[in-house]
């Protein structure tokens, strides 16, 4: 799907009145996943953009849509989405009631399962998902606003998710998300995350194509 680190850029922090250019440039740039952040001013204090946007996107970008739905009651929007275009959908676990009924019901659709766990949620939680999800996201900051530091104490939860997908005999992605850049990212690929949603450190740099090729070596190294 990606080479051994992917990059997903976050649209949140590209500029929506150049969406195309802005998308255009991170396609060149060599980015693996287009990242989209879905905010509900419920689950989390912000609100951003939904399924009319999505489905614009998809008629749009050549990279595949990484769904980031941090909504509350997110059964009711999930088919949305899908039929929208989303390429893999992210729904909380503090969200839902029954995640791995939501997960394989999104599988079932033709579509990526993944299952996002946020800063102060034990990672005990999203233990039981781990063989029927494709990707775990493990959040780095508390959702709703792109441009907010890394939280260090969330990078022993990769390593966990890691090792119970070794345990599972599953190769999920493991994506990060939050305040990830050049100095953070191999604290988190040396852990086994190999997906890094950059939002600021990319769109927030003089070249974004640079930052992604230069975000992707940091996380290369380690
Ligand atoms: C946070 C969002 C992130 C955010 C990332 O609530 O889920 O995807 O846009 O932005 P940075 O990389 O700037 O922290
Ligand atoms: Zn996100």
């Amino acid at each position: 799907m990606f080479g051994p680190i992917g990059i997903a850029p976050s649209i949140l922090s590209a500029d929506f009145m150049n969406l195309e250019r802005d998308i255009r440039m991170i396609e060149e740039g060599g980015a693996d996943w287009i990242h989209v952040d879905v905010m509900d001013g419920h689950f989390v204090p912000n609100l951003t953009i939904g399924v009319p946007h999505v489905k614009a996107l998809k008629r749009m970008a050549k990279l595949p849509l990484d769904v980031h739905l941090m909504i509350s009651n997110p059964e009711r929007q999930v088919p949305w989405f899908i039929a929208a275009g989303a390429d893999m959908v992210t729904v909380h676990i503090e969200a839902t009631q029954d995640p791995i009924a939501l997960l394989e019901s999104i599988k079932e659709a033709g579509c990526k399962a993944a299952i996002a766990i946020n800063p102060p949620t034990p990672i005990e939680a999203i233990r039981d998902c781990i063989p029927h999800a494709d990707m775990v996201l493990v959040m780095s900051v508390n959702p709703g606003f792109s441009g907010q530091s890394f939280m260090p104490e969330c990078i022993q939860k990769v390593a966990q998710v890691s090792a119970w997908a070794k345990q599972d005999g599953v190769d999920s992605i493991i994506e990060v998300d939050g305040g990830i850049g050049v100095k953070t990212a191999a604290l988190m690929t040396s852990q086994g995350a190999d997906l890094l949603v950059c939002g600021n450190a990319c769109f927030g740099a003089p070249d974004p194509k640079q930052a992604i090729s230069d975000i992707r070596k940091a996380g290369e190294s380690f």
